[in-house]
């Protein structure tokens, strides 16, 4: 099978994570030619002469079939990922903010080229929740996509609930292990999960939605007492991402902090774990959980990607063009 020569562009978290796994891992048949990053003056665990600062020497090189984009600015990425796309590169990225509040424009600029578009990493690192929606449901059959999407927030609320730690102290240790945004204000405010739902809302119910339009709540808000009243209770408090069917082929969507009790799913996933629910006519109700953010696990959702692009796999979007048309109401909000 054809090897994929991968331009590389960031070499935090993830994409020194893809780097390793790859060098490692030869089976995989893909070989970084070229990082582009930012900070030249950073020392970094690779060969001095894979690096560039200069966007070109990836995507003017024809040799690179593949970009692999693990960057955090996300205007930055939209260059990258576009002139990619026009080149007919296949793009892999991880850029939650980007792909929310771009997707439509990127899918347009997919249908032009041969390339695929792929970002299983984008939403709940490791699970495979994206290629799920795609492939299996039926949008129609769809009662609910419901769960907690973004680790650091999930972590941050574990540590205070069961080790007594404090908001700060939580979030610190989401940061130094890797999970949190640069921003971390992006996970603590809801914006990352909410993020996460509108690329979720398009997998799930064809409906294309930037996240503006979607309400959402952080844990910022909350306080140590509201963490502590939950358990006391016999709840946990959990960051949940919802979209749900509430009429005919109407979705209400949005991210709130949630008393979660103990028979929904959601009560043991803890820490940087992810776990969403599905509740569909026919099969009922169906869990995919693991981890949501990290080097590895979200590596992992990156090298299936890499994979999916040697069988030629790009996403359909058969759900925009589902018989059944879905929009989004806010009417829910009025009546609970
Ligand atoms: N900051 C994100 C999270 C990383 O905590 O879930 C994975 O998208």
């Amino acid at each position: 099978s054809k090897q994929l020569t991968v331009g590389l562009f960031g070499f935090g978290v993830v994409g020194e994570g893809i780097y390793q796994v790859l060098l490692q891992t030869p089976s995989l048949q893909a070989a970084i030619k070229r990082i582009c990053i930012k900070h030249p003056d950073k020392v970094r665990n690779a060969p001095a002469d894979l690096f560039t600062t200069d966007y070109n020497a990836i995507l003017n090189d024809d040799a690179i079939n593949v970009v692999v984009e693990l960057i955090d600015d996300a205007d930055e990425a939209y260059k990258i990922v576009t002139t990619a796309l026009r080149k007919g590169k296949h793009v892999i990225s991880a850029n939650k903010k980007l792909i929310a509040e771009h997707l439509q424009e990127i899918l347009e600029l997919q249908e032009q080229s041969n390339a695929s578009f792929l970002y299983e990493a984008a939403v709940c690192g490791s699970v495979p929740i994206i290629r799920n929606l795609e492939e299996y449901y039926d949008n129609d059959l769809l009662q609910s996509v419901y769960g907690i999407v973004n680790g650091s927030t999930n972590y941050i609320l574990s540590r205070i609930a069961s080790d007594g730690l404090t908001y700060q102290e939580a979030l610190l240790q989401a940061q130094q292990l890797g999970f949190a945004e640069s921003n971390p204000y992006l996970d603590v405010s809801g914006r990352d999960a909410v993020n996460k739902l509108s690329i979720l809302l398009t997998h799930a119910y064809g409906v294309l939605a930037k996240p503006d339009k979607l309400l959402y709540k952080g844990i910022d808000h909350l306080q140590a007492a509201d963490i502590h009243y939950a358990k006391e209770k016999g709840y946990k408090i959990k960051l949940v991402a919802q979209a749900v069917k509430v009429g005919a082929n109407k979705i209400a969507a949005f991210v709130l902090p949630q008393f979660v009790t103990t028979d929904n799913q959601l009560y043991n996933v803890n820490n940087e774990f992810n776990g969403v629910t599905l509740e569909s006519k026919l099969a009922d109700r169906q869990f995919l959980y693991g981890k949501g953010a990290g080097r590895f696990p979200t590596s992992s959702a990156v090298i299936s990607d890499l994979s999916a692009l040697r069988y030629q796999y790009r996403y359909e979007y058969k759900k925009l063009n589902s018989p059944v048309e879905h929009t989004l109401t806010t009417d829910y909000f009025l009546k609970v």
